[in-house]
């Protein structure tokens, strides 16, 4: 029997592999590598003195119920101070539409969830978040990928798969975006195409997914209505957003929220009840202190000019090390924390990672962000956690790795 857990193992997850970033990560102990491969917020901008206040008065005001179980659904106090959140984008729901979640990736977890059966396809783009990828595998899933242009998603690619699985009888289950500042391309959808993904959504009957938990980091460029706003001016009800305070604040406290229809979230919370309970109460205390008493709209401030100028860093140093004859380009996000770098075809990203970690410069291989047909020639750069001065140290290096494969 020792010998025999697989066949026990549970069909959808016998062959589940999870993260394939964490397969990299483990590529990065050497302290001398410069990376560029994890999706951190920098701790330059943590609110280390405001975090140690906050958790202070948590701690003495409350720490019976900080011990204790606590609703499932989520505090109320944080619910507040959500609503008030999602109100600065015009997004108005009731209590009823919104479950806290134990982070982003645990949103997704739960999507999949509620939503996927083995064999159900799901809309993404090529390429897209290798996490909801993972959270969504665990359903087994059959991810249809449409390539993403400059703008965002392709809509009307989108249009012509729903087209042909409507004639094969079939749909999509739902239609999974990262519409601000995309992980892992950095692309922005445009307000156009967000419209026509909504006609898309209401001619088909297909819900879409909005993951959102980069939209507040914008650098430059106007801001753009969440597709949940729009979707609320005009029809309602087709969208269902996924929102953390992973990147905002810190991803160390595990909390973000979902939000959507009634029905959809009552019964993500029975899902909740079945697999965490109650997302712990410090830390959803600690977060609702962060949007409402730690100045936010400062501390959002604050994160955009520093990873502006870091992004400024990136972009210099890049043109500088790959002139046009190296066939080398790469997307201009307008906010977030990565970028899409493309080599020219004959180089597999795959391999050169590890030239790259020869060269102490590490990054993600973009094969890990496709859910099916993986290009095999992209890297995907985060350039928010390192310094400047290590940012264009390891340009420097991923240029001299990349020469030599030209
Ligand atoms: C698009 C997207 N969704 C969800 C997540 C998950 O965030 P969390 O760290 O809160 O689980 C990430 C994290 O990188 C992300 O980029």
């Amino acid at each position: 029997m020792k010998s025999d857990w697989k066949s026990r193992f549970a069909a959808n997850v016998r062959e589940f592999e999870g993260y394939p970033i964490g397969k990299t990560i483990k590529y990065l102990t050497d302290p001398e590598i410069i990376s560029l491969a994890g999706g951190l917020p920098s701790p330059d901008v943590f609110q280390r003195s405001e975090v140690r206040l906050a958790s202070r008065k948590i701690l003495e005001e409350d720490i019976d119920r900080i011990m204790q179980y606590s609703p499932i659904s989520g505090e109320g106090s944080l619910y507040h101070a959500v609503l008030g959140f999602l109100a600065r984008d015009d997004i108005h729901i009731g209590e009823e539409n919104l479950l806290i979640t134990t982070s982003g990736q645990h949103g997704l977890d739960l999507v999949g969830r509620l939503f996927l059966e083995e064999g159900d396809v799901v809309l993404v783009d090529r390429p897209t978040f290798a996490g909801a990828l993972v959270a969504f595998s665990m359903q087994r899933p059959r991810f249809v990928g449409i390539d993403i242009e400059r703008d965002g998603s392709d809509v009307s690619g989108m249009r012509e798969k729903l087209e042909q699985l409507y004639r094969e009888g079939s749909t999509s289950k739902f239609i999974y975006v990262v519409p601000d500042f995309q992980n892992p391309t950095g692309i922005t959808m445009s307000l156009a195409k967000r419209e026509a993904l909504l006609d898309l959504s209401y001619e088909f009957d297909v819900p879409i997914v909005e993951d959102s938990p980069y939209r507040d980091l914008r650098y430059r460029g106007e801001t753009i209505p969440a597709i949940f706003t729009l979707d609320q001016r005009r029809e309602g009800g087709h969208v269902i957003g996924l929102y953390t305070f992973s990147k905002l604040f810190c991803p160390g406290m595990r909390v973000g929220f979902n939000i959507g229809p009634a029905a959809v979230i009552e019964r993500m919370t029975h899902i909740k009840e079945g697999n965490i309970l109650n997302t712990p109460k410090y830390n959803q205390d600690i977060c609702t202190a962060f949007l409402e008493e730690m100045n936010f709209e400062a501390h959002i401030e604050k994160c955009r000019i520093y990873y502006r100028e870091k992004l400024a860093v990136f972009f210099e140093t890049m043109e500088e090390h790959f002139p046009p004859e190296m066939g080398v380009s790469w997307t201009r996000p307008e906010g977030g924390l990565f970028l899409w770098v493309t080599l020219p075809k004959h180089i597999d990203t795959d391999e050169l990672f590890f030239d790259a970690i020869e060269h102490k410069v590490a990054f993600v291989p973009g094969e890990q962000f496709y859910g099916e047909n993986a290009d095999r020639n992209h890297m995907r750069i985060n350039f928010s956690f390192v310094s400047k001065d290590q940012l264009a140290e390891a340009v420097k290096r991923l240029a001299a790795c990349i020469r030599k494969r030209l």
